[in-house]
């Protein structure tokens, strides 16, 4: 299967100009569309409404998570709705699959790679912070024991591994993902790891297990050369 992935549209009719050409071909390269989060600004129905308007059009099947902006406002759950109304597989700690290929997503969360991961100790506060991440990290648990097919492919939001946020600033690295996700990812031995939020950082990684993982924020991707809307992956 051909998957074309890309992540932060951050969508604006104004920015979604810039790559409506190329994004109108994508059918054409790939075989499915994957959306790995902060498909909105700032998560608002009509912000969502705007965007799936455009998605639609391309005439592919659709498999997204959300990322933190689309939760800004407090709307996810109707924005999950609105998605699945149009038949984007939304998926967040749940799997879907296709043609041998299992998707298995959720939104992540941040938190700090290897040594440097936060732990629950102390203020009740850091605990709750903590847990939030562990959460996340036991909703991808889920949604990997769902599937049944050969092929599994995890679509983050945030980054399982600090290779592919290298290239920001590395006092914000704490806040742009957390290695909890890709100890899930290695037990499950997924095939690929596709993720965003790290908008300016390094396109390619792998797990300690060795499962390859791919930023495919929209910037950095744009940021290419040549320039590019989305990526794909045969799986
Ligand atoms: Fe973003
Ligand atoms: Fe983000």
């Amino acid at each position: 299967m051909r998957i074309a992935a890309v992540a932060d549209l951050h969508f604006s009719p104004q920015s979604y100009d810039r790559i409506r050409e190329t994004m109108g071909r994508v059918r054409d390269e790939a075989d499915l569309l994957v959306l790995a989060g902060d498909l909105t600004n700032y998560g608002r129905p009509e912000e969502m409404e705007s965007m799936l308007n455009a998605i639609v059009r391309l005439r592919l099947p659709v498999v997204a998570v959300l990322g933190n902006h689309d939760y800004e406002s407090g709307h996810q759950a109707e924005l999950m709705k609105m998605m699945t109304a149009e038949g984007v597989k939304v998926l967040d700690g749940t799997g879907y699959e296709r043609d041998g290929v299992g998707f298995a997503g959720t939104k992540g969360f941040l938190g700090g790679f290897g040594r440097g991961v936060l732990t629950a100790f102390g203020e009740p506060e850091v605990k709750a912070f903590v847990q939030a991440a562990i959460d996340e990290t036991m909703k991808l648990e889920r949604a990997l024991s769902q599937l049944r097919t050969p092929k599994t492919v995890v679509v983050l939001h945030y980054a399982p591994v600090p290779e592919t946020v290298r290239g920001e600033p590395p006092e914000i690295f704490p806040y742009l993902g957390s290695s909890r996700l890709a100890e899930v990812v290695d037990r499950h031995k997924a095939d690929l790891v596709v993720h965003g939020h790290a908008h300016h950082g390094a396109p390619d990684g792998k797990t300690v297990g060795g499962v390859p993982v791919a930023n495919v924020a929209l910037s950095l991707l744009q940021s290419q050369n040549p320039p590019r809307a989305f990526r794909v992956f045969d799986v």
